[in-house]
Formats: structure tokens, C-alpha cells, sequence
């Protein structure tokens, strides 16, 4: 094992259907990012298939990460650190990308970190605005995970409320399924909306009346089920009420996110706050967001769409992060499936245990 670090990290991220490989030098620059999807893989099934999702990752991986050398300029031996996403995600598809990062690092004799996909997250908002700064609310928002953060500089970032079922992302993606969309439901409703008229129907905004910052999406998605019975079946649709019904499905969703966002900003006393994950790329909620802290005076950060969606510049980013303060993981070092942030269940000495068990 080399005896310093000296900052130049390879980050591997495979806990979906993206593999994704990038460099970073720390503490921030990007010297490169390639990211590689599968939309036409699970497309005929309207949701990610796992099995086809690791799958692929294998037949991906050593391609996406030496795109992400020559990208860069470098060869192997100039890599300093290794990050690789440890969970939460599909421990399948984890598994691909922590394999070759845990066989890369024993080759090359580099020392290895786990990162926590949401943590990685969170960073990709830091990367991408240097005036960021700690404390300020983190809302994570994608197709497995909506929560609210206090993020603070030092430790890990603090809970403030999630969803109780659905996660945001994936209530669009079952919407679009409903209206007859195409994969992955995101920008296929955020397209459709923009022709439609999003006072058409008044959906609930979830968990709008109760108190506390947990959030809930299975309901709107029955509501627009209901509807869209009530008006006898997609097949009695035109083009024009499938576009008022994504407008006003899509109005619901970004509504309880910025309701949400407010009460969490008032509530800590904070006047920052990062929007993160894949469903941050979605036009309306950057909108609502934006006109939410003119008039309330707080700072909004919304990262770049490449930066939103799940890449690895943000896992290696946060893992630059912990290999400079000296953290280091095993090889043993395994995928877990569910994991909250703050915790490393895959560290050696820490408890947990084989891959899968968090589930
Ligand atoms: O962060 P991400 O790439 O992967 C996960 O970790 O889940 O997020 C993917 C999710 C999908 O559910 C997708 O439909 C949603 O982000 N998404 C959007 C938009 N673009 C992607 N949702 C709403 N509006 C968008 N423009
Ligand atoms: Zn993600």
C-alpha cells in the first residue's frame, strides 16, 4: 500500500441501471465523467429489471472505466485512491462495480473506500457550486429515495423526514406508465406536461395537512389511476388529457417536494438548500424551487442534470473526501442493499453483515 495520498481518485458507481466512472483530483476538480445507461435494456419493461440490469453491468464495466482514464489523461498507475458505491441500491448491480474496483485496487496496491450512493449524492451538489456551504438541507430525490438532510461540515448528514412508500422518481415512472409513456417516466412526463394544463385536475399534494417532513407518493399515483378510470381508460384519451394529466400529476409531485423543503428550511433555522438526485433535472420543481426562495430568501442549489442523475464524479468526490481524512475499507469490503446515510456497514469492525443482509 502506498504510504501517502495524493488525490487522485477513480470513482466507480453501479448501485442501478447506470454504470458510471470518472476522476476526480480533490478536492473538487472533475477530470473526467462517463456514464453508461441501459433506458433501452429495461424500456420494454417499464421499470428496471435487476437481473438484466446486472447484466449488463459486467458486459460494461472495464469498457466505462478505461473511458473514464483516457478521458482523463491518465494511465492506471497515476491513480492515486479508489471510491466505489458500497450501497444502498441493487446488490446485484452493486456488486459489478465494487468487484472491479476491490481487483483494480488489490492490482495496483491502491487503497479503497466504500461510499454511500446518497452521501455521493449530496457531494455532486458541493461539486458543482463551491459557495455551498454546510449547514444547509439536502433534498434527495430520486427513482429509490426521497429524504431531506441537515447536512452539516463534519459528521454525517442528519434525517429530517423520507417517504413513506413510493419515492418521487418512481411515482413518475409508474405515471408514465399509466398514460402510456415511454421509460424512464421523469422526462417523459416533464415533455408531456409542458403541453398540458397543470390546474386541469387537482390532485392531493401528499402528506400536504400533516405536521413533520415525511413525504408519501402512492397515493397520487392512485389518484391519477382513479382518474384516468373516471374518464373511461387511456384508450378514451386524447393527446391533450394525457398532457393535462401529467401537468397536474407533475404539479402535485413538485408542490410537496417544495412544501416540504420550505417547512424542513424553516424549521432548522437554514437558508441553503442543495437539490440532488435524478428528479432534480425535472423542470417545474427547479422552477417552483427557484420562485419558493426568491420570495422566502434562501439559496437554492441544483447541481447540473449530469451531476443530478447518478454518476460516479460525485461517488469519486465524496470518496476523495474520506480517503483524505485516512478512512480506508478492506477488500472484503461487500454491497449492502439498504443502508441510512451515516452509516458504513460494509467497514471492517463496524457491524453488519454480508451483502444483502441490510435489506
Ligand atoms: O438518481 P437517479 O438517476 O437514479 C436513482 O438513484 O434512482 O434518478 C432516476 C429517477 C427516475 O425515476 C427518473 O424518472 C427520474 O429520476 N427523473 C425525472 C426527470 N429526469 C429523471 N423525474 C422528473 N422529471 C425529470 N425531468
Ligand atoms: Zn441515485
Amino acid at each position: 500500500m502506498k504510504s501517502s495520498f495524493r488525490h487522485r481518485v477513480l470513482g466507480i458507481e453501479s448501485s442501478c441501471d447506470e454504470m458510471a466512472a470518472a476522476v476526480v483530483r480533490s478536492p473538487g476538480e472533475l477530470l473526467s465523467s462517463v456514464v453508461h445507461g441501459q433506458n433501452e435494456v429495461h424500456r420494454p419493461y417499464g421499470g428496471v429489471v435487476p437481473e438484466l440490469a446486472s447484466r449488463d453491468h459486467v458486459r460494461a464495466v472495464s469498457q466505462v472505466v478505461e473511458a473514464a482514464l483516457v478521458e482523463a489523461g491518465l494511465e492506471t498507475s497515476q491513480l492515486d485512491g479508489i471510491a466505489v458505491t458500497a450501497g444502498p441500491g441493487l446488490v446485484g448491480s452493486l456488486l459489478v462495480g465494487l468487484s472491479f474496483g476491490k481487483a483494480l485496487a488489490y492490482r495496483l496496491e491502491l487503497p479503497l473506500v466504500g461510499v454511500h450512493h446518497l452521501v455521493g449524492h449530496l457531494v455532486a451538489a458541493e461539486l458543482s457550486d463551491a459557495e455551498l456551504v454546510a449547514p444547509y438541507v439536502g433534498l434527495v430525490v430520486s427513482g429509490g429515495h426521497t429524504a431531506l438532510y441537515r447536512v452539516e461540515e463534519e459528521g454525517p448528514p442528519r434525517l429530517l423526514g423520507e417517504t413513506r412508500d413510493d419515492a418521487v422518481g418512481e411515482s413518475f415512472d409508474k405515471v408514465a406508465k399509466l398514460l402510456g409513456l415511454e421509460y424512464p417516466g421523469g422526462p417523459a412526463i416533464s415533455q408531456a406536461a409542458q403541453e398540458g394544463d397543470p390546474s386541469a385536475v387537482r390532485f392531493p399534494r401528499p402528506m400536504e395537512k400533516q405536521p413533520g417532513l415525511d413525504f408519501s407518493y402512492s397515493g397520487l399515483k392512485t389518484a391519477v389511476a382513479v382518474e384516468l378510470e373516471r374518464r373511461g381508460g387511456l384508450a378514451a384519451l386524447g393527446r391533450r388529457e394525457v398532457s393535462d394529466l401529467a401537468a397536474s400529476f407533475e404539479a402535485a409531485a413538485t408542490d410537496s417536494l417544495v412544501l416540504k423543503a420550505r417547512r424542513a428550511l424553516r424549521g432548522e433555522g437554514i437558508s441553503r438548500i442543495a437539490v440532488v438526485g435524478g428528479v432534480a433535472a425535472n423542470r417545474r420543481l427547479r422552477e417552483r424551487m427557484r420562485q419558493a426562495g426568491e420570495k422566502e430568501g434562501f439559496r437554492v442549489v441544483f447541481p447540473p442534470t449530469e451531476l443530478c442523475t447518478d454518476n460516479a464524479a460525485m461517488i469519486a468526490a465524496a470518496g476523495a473526501r474520506l480517503l483524505a481524512r485516512g478512512e480506508r475499507d478492506a477488500l472484503e469490503l461487500n454491497a449492502f442493499s439498504r443502508v441510512p446515510v451515516g452509516e458504513t456497514p460494509w467497514r471492517r469492525g463496524a457491524s453488519g453483515g454480508p451483502a444483502g443482509e441490510g435489506a
